[in-house]
């Protein structure tokens, strides 16, 4: 059987415009500008507004992914959404995010690999296509993470931004598109990152209220030292598998968590930071729209050209890490 080369065919992303700066967060919480951009180097992020929910954010992203690809709607024939923060807990966010973008020819399903989410979703739309079961899959990363974080908690919510990233992968000429991807989980990690109380293990009570484990608990150093091993594990196996050395890399997408992390695993993986794109300063970790988001400013500026070969890769609740290897294809 021969599989089709599969590639991005046009990426858009989307931020709210509420800017929420350190400054902003001083006058919430017991922190500091200098305390969050030397341990984080995030200075501001954006809050969706009140009438904005998770669908939102990526229909906006949607349609400029789809304009870059010179498609319309209905040339996509799957969506995947990537989330931890679902517009409902039963009703997938991608079915309503069909439906906006009149979508009408889609399957649709939500996938929760939390912050590796993109990466996960790219994964499952490369082999959809791959495997001649579809054409176009319109793989979206989206969050509002301000709804979930607890801004009374100084820990977590100095960290999370909202946004949303999107990317249609089609059928790529050959020597081009997605070269090799690795995925990983680890869901012995039971407490480390996690909203305890909503689902149905801990439903909402007034319990749940007054404690406020309906917001997201996190273990920060413990997540610190499974992503600065994640990081190089997931990119340096999607590196063998595709026979892509670091010399080969021209650029690295990281979940866009912690600048001390990236830094970390720059050094472990053996390419050099400056080869790491961020962007975190200005969004915070929108955790499974981070990448889409990095990669999208960076195609903007004119940073990737077709041919480059670049590097995708994250790590997040589950906990979860996941990388891919692309030659870029326009
Ligand atoms: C959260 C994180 C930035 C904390 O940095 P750190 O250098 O490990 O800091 P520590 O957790 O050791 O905390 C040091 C002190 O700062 C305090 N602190 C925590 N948040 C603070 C804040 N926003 N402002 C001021 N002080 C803060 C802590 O209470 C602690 O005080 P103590 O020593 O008096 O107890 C870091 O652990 C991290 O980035 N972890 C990974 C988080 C992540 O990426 N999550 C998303 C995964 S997808």
């Amino acid at each position: 059987m021969n599989f089709k080369n599969v590639g991005i065919v046009g990426l858009g992303s989307y931020v709210p415009e509420r800017i929420v700066t350190n400054f902003d967060l001083e006058k919430m919480v017991d922190t500091s500008d200098e305390w969050i951009k030397s341990r984080t180097g995030i200075e501001e992020r954006r809050f969706a507004a009140e009438d904005q929910a998770t669908s939102d954010l990526a229909v906006e992203a949607s349609k400029k992914a789809l304009e870059k690809a010179g498609l319309t709607a209905e040339d996509i024939d799957f969506i995947i959404l990537a989330t931890g923060t679902p517009d409902y807990l039963i009703q997938s966010t991608a079915c309503i995010v069909q439906e906006k973008l009149g979508a009408k020819n889609a399957a649709a399903f939500d996938l929760n690999a939390a912050c590796s989410g993109f990466v996960y979703a790219l994964t499952m739309g490369t082999a959809l296509i791959k495997s001649n079961m579809y054409k176009r899959v319109l793989v979206i990363g989206t969050e509002v993470l301000s709804r979930v974080v607890d801004m009374q908690d100084r820990n977590t919510c100095v960290l999370f931004g909202d946004g949303a990233a999107a990317a249609v992968l089609a059928e790529v000429e050959p020597g081009y598109g997605i070269i090799s991807q690795y995925l990983g989980a680890e869901g012995e990690d039971q407490e480390t990152l996690r909203v305890p109380a909503g689902g149905t293990r801990k439903p909402i009570t007034p319990e749940v209220l007054e404690e406020r484990s309906n917001f997201l608990k996190m273990k920060g150093p413990e997540v610190f030292k499974f992503a600065v091993k994640a990081l190089p594990k997931a990119t340096i196996s999607a590196m063998e598998s595709g026979n892509v050395s670091v010399e080969d890399i021209s650029m690295v997408f990281p979940h866009q968590a912690n600048l001390r992390i990236i830094e970390a695993a720059s050094k472990r993986i053996g390419i050099p930071v400056e080869k790491f794109y961020m962007n975190l300063n200005k969004f915070g970790n929108t955790s499974s729209a981070s990448i889409g988001l990095a990669l999208g400013e960076a195609l903007d500026k004119g940073l990737v050209k077709k041919g480059d070969v670049i590097a995708l890769t994250g790590f997040g609740a589950g906990l979860t890490y996941g990388s891919m290897i692309i030659k870029w294809a326009y």
